[in-house]
């Protein structure tokens, strides 16, 4: 619906930073987004901001000082790193002279770059149009408020407007009902692995560390790869065979991003579904990248942020190629946190380190219990036996004493259909390291 200028626009950024905060790699991440975009960066711009400014945000002086390098580099796109409100941006726009854009903005249009499956167009188209509603309808009524509601104002811009406006309504009605549609029906997918007990892994990681790159290299599947951020955006999902522990179902997923706009991870939340839903998560680490600690942070938050903070992960450091003398290897984390293995997913180094892993985690880490069932438990104790899960039974007055014994993924995806089932094993599946056997070699392969 909407139509984006040509690509390779030449760009200013223009940084905002607290006083005292000079965070060179902050504007170099801003830089590969707007890159990513296909904007052409020609000159960046430090702002300190004590306090944003209602009008402009960033202060009087440093807009002039913007405004003379758009002449100098004949500028025509200014990507401001922050959230400007719809009044800052359209200041700016007439200050400037030229199109300015926000963090928000930047990262909606990668987004709409990038969207593959009707789903994820459709999110994208969604979250586009609430954006620019909010603008819309904002900038109506502050001219609303200048006429102050004389009569003979009212002239066919304001019908434009309010055309404007119902046509985005529409507009975002008719989406989100589609998403719905879309979204029931990916659902109704996932119910149906779930009765099928295929265990789930998902892929997540900061943008550009190779997740799409690992997803075909482990299945051999032909993903878009781009050095772009965001190459990702709509999980790709596809069986992994050829495991010790059978088949198991791989998702890749959309890129992290520091300071994702809050509203953006609401709007990608079914793109994301697939690493909430997930028995396992692969979190791909770009194991060359200088900040990689923070980008572990930053994945770790936004895992928290949409609730798939308790899955259990096997952090994949890629890119091992670009590191001198590193190997293929696989190895602990401290107090039993969770395992590392480290991969170049480019030169195939380290996969089967990684499947034999992943294989580990699902064939040997069970969970054996002994259960008490009364009588309103009938369907999950019917459940465990198709499952074939129950070593022994003893019934008496009260119901039913099993001892179970099952794959701990197994026993973790019945606890959330079964909530008394979860309050007895709780304490089993909180802590399900120490179940898990030692690989037998944790050396590199050749
Ligand atoms: P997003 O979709 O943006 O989140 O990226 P991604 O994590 O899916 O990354 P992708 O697989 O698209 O790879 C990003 C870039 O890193 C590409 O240029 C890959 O060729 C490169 N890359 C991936 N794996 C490796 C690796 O093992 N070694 C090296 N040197 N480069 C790699």
């Amino acid at each position: 619906m909407f139509e984006r200028e040509k690509r390779g626009e030449r760009a200013l950024l223009i940084h905002p930073q607290a006083p005292g905060v000079n965070d060179l790699d902050a504007l170099e991440e801003f830089a590969e987004l707007a890159r990513s975009a296909g904007a052409e960066v020609l000159a960046t711009l430090n702002a300190r901001v004590d306090r944003p400014n209602p009008a402009l945000y960033i202060g009087t002086g440093k807009a002039e000082e913007a405004k003379e390098l758009r002449t100098l580099h004949d500028i025509d796109l200014v990507l401001v790193n922050c959230t400007l409100s719809p009044v800052q941006e359209r200041n700016l726009e007439r200050q400037l002279e030229c199109r300015v854009v926000d963090r928000t903005g930047l990262i909606l249009d990668i987004f709409s770059q990038r969207a593959r499956s009707f789903e994820g167009k459709l999110q994208v188209e969604l979250a586009q149009l609430k954006h620019v509603a909010t603008r819309l309808v904002r900038g109506w009524t502050h001219l609303e408020r200048q006429r102050g509601g004389s009569i003979g104002l009212r002239g066919p811009g304001e019908t434009q407007l309010e055309t404007d406006r119902r046509l985005l309504a529409e507009r975002v009605k008719i989406l989100s009902k589609r998403l719905d549609q879309a979204e029931r029906r990916q659902a109704q997918s996932r119910r149906a692995r779930l009765r099928n007990q295929i265990p789930r892994v998902a892929l997540v990681g900061y943008t550009n560390a190779g997740k799409s790159t690992l997803f075909n290299a482990l299945t051999g599947a032909g993903a878009y790869i781009a050095d772009q951020l965001f190459a990702t955006l709509d999980p790709t999902v596809r069986k992994l065979a050829g495991l010790e522990c059978g088949e198991l179902v791989l998702a890749d997923t959309v890129g992290f991003v520091s300071n994702l706009p809050h509203e953006l991870v609401a709007a990608f939340r079914s793109t994301l579904s697939e690493a909430r839903e997930a028995d396992l998560l692969l979190h791909v680490i770009d194991a060359a990248d200088p900040q990689v600690l923070e980008r572990i942070q930053d994945v770790e938050a936004v895992l928290a942020e949409i609730g798939a903070g308790d899955i259990p992960q096997i952090q994949v450091f890629n890119k091992i190629d670009r590191l001198e003398g590193a190997q293929p290897r696989r190895e602990r984390t401290e107090a039993g946190a969770g395992e590392r293995v480290f991969v170049s997913a480019r030169d195939q180094l380290g996969l089967d380190l990684l499947k034999s892993a992943i294989s580990e985690r699902f064939a040997l880490a069970r969970c054996i219990a002994r259960l008490v069932l009364g009588p309103a438990d009938g369907r999950l104790r019917a459940r465990l036996f198709a499952l074939a899960a129950v070593r022994s039974e003893h019934a008496d007055e009260e119901g039913w004493t099993l001892e179970i014994d099952l794959p701990l993924a197994q026993a973790a995806r019945l606890s959330a259909e079964f909530p008394s089932f979860a309050a007895q094993l709780g304490d089993v599946l909180a802590s399900p390291v120490e179940e898990w056997e030692q690989p037998d070699s944790a050396e590199p392969s050749p």
